[in-house]
C-alpha cells in the first residue's frame, strides 16, 4: 500500500518518538481512523518507544482486521531534525500536496533552567523551527494543527484555577518560547481563515500507559519530579529528594502542582484534532471574536492541585520505597500554585482527565518497575 492510498487521515506528529508523543500517537491508532508519520530527531526520545506502540496498536486489532487496518498500525518514523527544513521538506514531499490531514506539533526543548542559559538554542528549535514548518504546512496546503504548550505561558498566574483568558506572562525562556510561538501561529489565522489551530497549555504531565509498556525516559537525571522520584525508587538515581522551597502560601508550604495522567492529556490531543474537522468547526471555533479566527487555547489539566509533598506520599505508597527528604530554597521563576481550570476543554472539547495522582503514581511505577533503566538503550546504561 502506497501513502495517500488508505482512507485513514494522514498525521504527522513532530517530537513523535517522546514520551508526549508516543502516547498521543497510540491514542491515535487505537481508534483506527489515523495513519501516522513520525518526525523526531531522538535527542531525548528512543525509537523503541514507536516499535513498542505500533506493537500495542497491532495486538489491539481484532482477529479479523482488514489490511488497511494492519496497515495504518504501521508508523512512518522519520528519524529527522525539525530544523533541518530540508529533511522537512522531504517528509512533506513523499506525501504530495493535500495528502496530510493534520499535523501535531510536538517536538520541543522543555527544560525549564536550560532555556535560561542556552536562550538561542530554545528560540532557534521552539520557534524558528515552529516558523518553518508552519511555512511547508502552508505550501502544502496542510492547515490543520495541534500545537503544544504549556501552562508555563501563565508565570505566576494572578488567577487560581487558571483560565485561558489569563495573560501570558511566562517566566522563564522555554515559557516565553511557547507565547511566543502561541503569538505567531494566532496572527497566520488571524491572517487567513483557512488555518484552524488548537494550542493545548499542559500543565504537568505524568504517569504511563498503563501496559507499562511506554512511558518516559528523560535523557540524563531526570529534573522534573516524578520521574526523579519513580527513578529513585528503581535506584537509577540517588536522593535524597531536594524539596524546592517550604515556605510558599500553600497548605504544607511546598508548590502545588496540577498533575494530568499522560493518557489524559493524550486524548486531549486526538479530541483537538477531531475538533478541526470539517463538522466541529461551528463548535470549535464559532464563538471566537471576530469570526473567521479559527484559533483557540485550551488548558489541559485535572483542576485539582497536589503538594510536592503529597505528590511524594502518594509514591511512598505506591513504591514502598523510603524516600528521604530535604529541604532546599525555591527554585527560581516556581510559581507557588498552577492549576488549570478545565471548564472550556470540557465544554469545548468534551474532554476531561478522570485519572488522578494515585492511578498516575501507580502507572508511573509499573512502567519504570517493568523498565528500570526505560528503554534499555546505551544512553540509559550512562546516566
Ligand atoms: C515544568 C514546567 C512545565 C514543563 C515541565 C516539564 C514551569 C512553570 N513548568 O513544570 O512547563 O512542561 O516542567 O518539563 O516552568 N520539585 C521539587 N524537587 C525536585 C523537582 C521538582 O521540589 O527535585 C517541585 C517543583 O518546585 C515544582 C514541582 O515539584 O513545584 C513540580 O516540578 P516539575 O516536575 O519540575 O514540574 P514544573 O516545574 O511544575
Amino acid at each position: 500500500m502506497e501513502h495517500g492510498e488508505t482512507s485513514f487521515h494522514n498525521i504527522i506528529v513532530t517530537g513523535g518518538a517522546g514520551y508526549i508523543g508516543s502516547h498521543v500517537i497510540l491514542s491515535l491508532l487505537l481508534t483506527r481512523k489515523f495513519k501516522i508519520i513520525s518526525i523526531d530527531n531522538y535527542s531525548n526520545s528512543h525509537a523503541e518507544s514507536l516499535e513498542r506502540v505500533s506493537k500495542i496498536a497491532r495486538e489491539s486489532l481484532p482477529v479479523d482486521a482488514s489490511e488497511e487496518d494492519k496497515f495504518s498500525v504501521i508508523i512512518d518514523d522519520r528519524k529527522v531534525d525539525l530544523t533541518n527544513s530540508l529533511a522537512v521538506r522531504e517528509v512533506f514531499e513523499a506525501y504530495g500536496k493535500g495528502n496530510i490531514w493534520g499535523l501535531i506539533h510536538i517536538a520541543a526543548l522543555k527544560a525549564v533552567g536550560e532555556s535560561g542559559t542556552v536562550p538561542i538554542e530554545y528560540y532557534r528549535v521552539n520557534v524558528a523551527a515552529t516558523i518553518t514548518l508552519l511555512q511547508l504546512m502552508d505550501e502544502f496546503e496542510l492547515h490543520r494543527l495541534v500545537y503544544s504548550s504549556s501552562a508555563a505561558v501563565y508565570g505566576i498566574p494572578p488567577k487560581i484555577p487558571t483560565p485561558e483568558t489569563t495573560a501570558l506572562k511566562a517566566k522563564s525562556v522555554y515559557g516565553r518560547t511557547k507565547a511566543i510561538s502561541e503569538t505567531i501561529i494566532k496572527d497566520i489565522c488571524q491572517s487567513n481563515p483557512k488555518w484552524r489551530v488548537i494550542s493545548l497549555r499542559y500543565f504537568n504531565p505524568a504517569g504511563a500507559y498503563e501496559s507499562g509498556q511506554i512511558g518516559e525516559h528523560p535523557v540524563g537525571i531526570p529534573e522534573n519530579l516524578l520521574p526523579r522520584l519513580a527513578q529513585m525508587a528503581a535506584e537509577q538515581v540517588e536522593g535524597p529528594v531536594n524539596v524546592f522551597g517550604n515556605e510558599y502560601n500553600t497548605r504544607d508550604g511546598t508548590c502545588v502542582r496540577d498533575y494530568i495522567h499522560v493518557v489524559d492529556l493524550a486524548e486531549g490531543h486526538r479530541l483537538a484534532l477531531e475538533a478541526l474537522s470539517d463538522g466541529s468547526l461551528q463548535k470549535t471555533f464559532g464563538n471566537v471574536a471576530g469570526n473567521n479566527v479559527n484559533y483557540k487555547a485550551y488548558n489541559l489539566g485535572t483542576g485539582h492541585g497536589k503538594t510536592v509533598l503529597e505528590v511524594v506520599n502518594v509514591m511512598k505508597e505506591v513504591t514502598n520505597f523510603a524516600y528521604e527528604i530535604k529541604f532546599g530554597n525555591p527554585r527560581a521563576g516556581d510559581a507557588p500554585t498552577l492549576t488549570a481550570d478545565p471548564a472550556l476543554a470540557k465544554t469545548e472539547l468534551g474532554f476531561s482527565a478522570s485519572s488522578d495522582l494515585e492511578r498516575i503514581c501507580r502507572d508511573l511505577w509499573n512502567w519504570q518497575a517493568k523498565n528500570p533503566a526505560g528503554y534499555g538503550t546505551q544512553r540509559a546504561q550512562r546516566s
